[in-house]
């Protein structure tokens, strides 16, 4: 197994007070501090969300925490992939100051009882079929939030229902901190970087790539004038003919708060408002992706 020289790879802390030590002794010199939570398993949209974090900060700080609040008992906590070595030295590159690495034990000790629930948002899309998720991402995030307790968070907008869902929570509960959406980084096939892509089979890998074809041909379709409905039901139905298992949804909706746009043609206005969701299955796998109507 090769070695890497401490030098390659950044701090790490595996205690809150550890966490709290440190951030806070940079907090002093009047340092600016950046937090960039994952789940690990790294690639090069949390590369340059790392990046993106220390062009807006003197320091940064990334965590690295499977949360187990956001799985249901039948989805993939078990099988999520792990890398530690790889990610630490992945976040040294990036520039990163700082890693997090909390065990299970230290986020939710014996007795933890306390989630916390964004309604509304929280409920749509993803929620629907997932409607654990953002109970437990929103719980990890505001415990997260607290331990480290930066300036500004950075989450990608590959998960954009999840920074809503964020940026509300820290409004309502009053988190002194800004949360900043990075842009979503893409293969060369435009499929949206993804720590779940190592999942696929090549066969199911090729078949992921038409994501974007079909997702770029429908808003194309819709900022020209094309029905709503039928531009929807029309890409869903050419998901399923280029071999996606299953559509969980395929939609248009306002980027603020989700509302649907569903009815008539695309208006003028709301083309810089507007952005397409896309949520599909291949095999075991379930990919997520969105994009901004002005983005063709
Ligand atoms: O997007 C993720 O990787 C996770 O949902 C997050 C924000 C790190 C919370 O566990």
């Amino acid at each position: 197994m090769p070695t890497h020289s401490s030098d390659s790879m950044p701090p790490v802390s595996r205690s809150v007070k550890d966490l709290r030590e440190r951030v806070s002794a940079w907090r002093k010199q009047g340092l600016k501090v950046a937090f960039v939570p994952t789940m690990g398993a790294l690639h090069e949209g949390h590369v340059s969300l790392v990046k993106l974090a220390g062009k807006k900060a003197d320091k940064v700080v990334a965590s690295i925490f499977i949360n187990p609040r956001q799985f249901a008992a039948h989805e993939d906590l078990d099988t999520y992939p792990r890398n530690e070595t790889e990610d630490l030295i992945k976040l040294a590159t990036a520039g990163c100051d700082l890693a997090f690495l909390p065990s299970a034990k230290e986020m939710y000790p014996q007795g933890y009882s306390t989630s916390v629930a964004v309604e509304g948002l929280s409920r749509d899309l993803c929620g629907l079929s997932r409607p654990h998720f953002f109970g437990g991402v929103a719980t990890v995030v505001c415990k997260l939030l607290n331990q480290c307790q930066p300036d500004i968070a950075i989450f990608g907008e590959k998960d954009y229902q999840q920074l809503l869902v964020i940026q509300r929570m820290v409004r309502d509960l009053d988190m002194p901190v800004s949360i900043i959406g990075g842009p979503i980084i893409r293969e060369e096939d435009g499929l949206a970087m993804s720590s779940r892509n190592a999942y696929l089979s090549s066969a199911q890998r090729e078949v992921a790539g038409k994501l974007n074809m079909i997702m770029t041909s429908a808003i194309r379709k819709l900022a020209t004038g094309a029905e709503i409905q039928t531009t929807l039901q029309q890409a869903s139905k050419s998901l399923l003919a280029e071999g996606f298992d299953r559509v969980d949804y395929f939609e248009l909706r306002q980027k603020t708060d989700l509302s649907f746009i569903d009815k008539g043609t695309l208006q003028a206005d709301q083309l810089d408002t507007a952005r397409l969701f896309a949520a599909v299955i291949i095999g075991k796998t379930r990919l997520i992706d969105n994009m901004p109507l002005s983005s063709i």
